[in-house]
């Protein structure tokens, strides 16, 4: 069976951007394979976070991700920093990295941009982010594009590694959704929706009230041409909001522009949040029955046991090819 890792940050309420590129895709891959679902909170930590609404962040990630289809006798649901060896096999994945490539990472750029302090562990990120990846012996990445670059890295990291060491590590593909692989920010649609977005309007959290939705999605930024069409280039609101309706219902975006013609934007608009609303509201009924449960608790107990099992064991065959430590029979 072909095992599958991928990771969300605790940084914030995940957005309808984050459903849809990236969760959305792991509910249909938990049936045949063997799939490592990760709350990366110590990549949240690369930038300043507060204690106690981090705590809050990684316990609603983990019911978001139950909410969301993620059934624990499948799939292992773990927290980052509960399985040591993500750290430990980070710092061996910063050794072999070098500062050209992580300088070029664009995230890296996007989230530094304009501040005076950023910290050393931002710029470090895509090392931690391979290493949470290769502990797995992963084959499969579902992310959304923005991770295709660190993806890219990752996979060089290995080779580094595989050649200069020995060959322990699996080379991982990625798998970005034809559809819905970077959903935009509503009010300036050509930046990405994005958790951590200080303007609340310009994405749709996973826990927003049906009406504050439909706020959102009227609101959104559009063009004065009142024709529903996809157009990336000159359109980039009107793309944003079809590719939202189509990854939301399963309609093609070529079918619902047809739908659409001759009508306004109004209408548009509306029936776009009533399919955003329709896919979110079971999924919060569930995620309001789980965040305070206890269960929430022994299946992060469970996963953190079999993800550290798993784990430790890459660990170990990193760190004998690497020379650390000392061999024990
Ligand atoms: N706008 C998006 N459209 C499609 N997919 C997206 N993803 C993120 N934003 C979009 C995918 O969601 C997964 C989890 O992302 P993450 O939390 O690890 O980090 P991120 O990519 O940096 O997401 P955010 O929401 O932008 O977080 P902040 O604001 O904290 O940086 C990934 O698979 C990602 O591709």
């Amino acid at each position: 069976m072909k095992v599958i890792f991928s990771g969300i940050q605790p940084s914030g309420t995940l957005t309808l951007g984050n459903y849809l590129g990236a969760l959305q895709q792991f509910t249909e891959l938990q049936n045949d394979h063997d799939c490592y679902f990760c709350i990366v909170d110590e990549h949240a930590i690369t930038v300043p976070q507060d204690r106690l609404k981090l705590r809050d962040n990684i316990r609603s990630l983990a019911a978001l991700y139950l909410a969301s289809g993620i059934d624990p006798k499948k799939a292992t649901l773990f927290i980052q920093s509960e399985v040591s060896a993500h750290a430990q096999l980070g710092w061996m994945m910063q050794s072999i990295s070098y500062i050209g490539e992580l300088e070029r990472m664009t995230q890296f750029k996007d989230k530094a941009e304009g501040k005076s302090a950023v910290s050393s562990a931002l710029f470090t990120y895509p090392a931690l982010m391979a290493a949470d990846i290769l502990l797995y012996g992963t084959d499969i990445v579902p992310v959304g594009d923005d991770q295709k670059q660190h993806l890219e890295l990752t996979r060089n990291l290995a080779e580094r590694f595989n050649n200069r060491y020995n060959d322990i590590f699996t080379m991982p593909e990625v798998r970005i959704p034809k559809v819905g692989a970077r959903i935009m920010s509503l009010q300036e649609p050509t930046k990405k929706m994005s958790k951590s977005d200080e303007n609340e309007k310009g994405f749709v959290s996973m826990l927003d009230t049906p009406k504050k939705i439909e706020k959102k999605i009227k609101s959104a930024v559009t063009d004065s041409e009142g024709i529903v069409k996809y157009d990336k280039e000159n359109k980039p609101g009107i793309s944003n909001l079809l590719t939202i309706y189509s990854s939301c219902t399963g309609e093609s975006i070529e079918d619902l522009e047809k739908k659409y013609e001759g009508k306004g934007y109004g209408d548009f608009k509306q029936d776009v949040a009533d399919a955003v609303v329709n896919l979110l509201q079971p999924l919060q009924e569930r995620y309001n029955e789980l965040i305070n449960s206890p269960k929430l608790d022994d299946i992060l107990d469970d996963g953190a046991d079999k993800a550290s099992f798993k784990a430790n064991k890459m660990l170990k065959k990193a760190n004998k090819a690497m020379g650390l430590g000392r061999v024990r029979k």
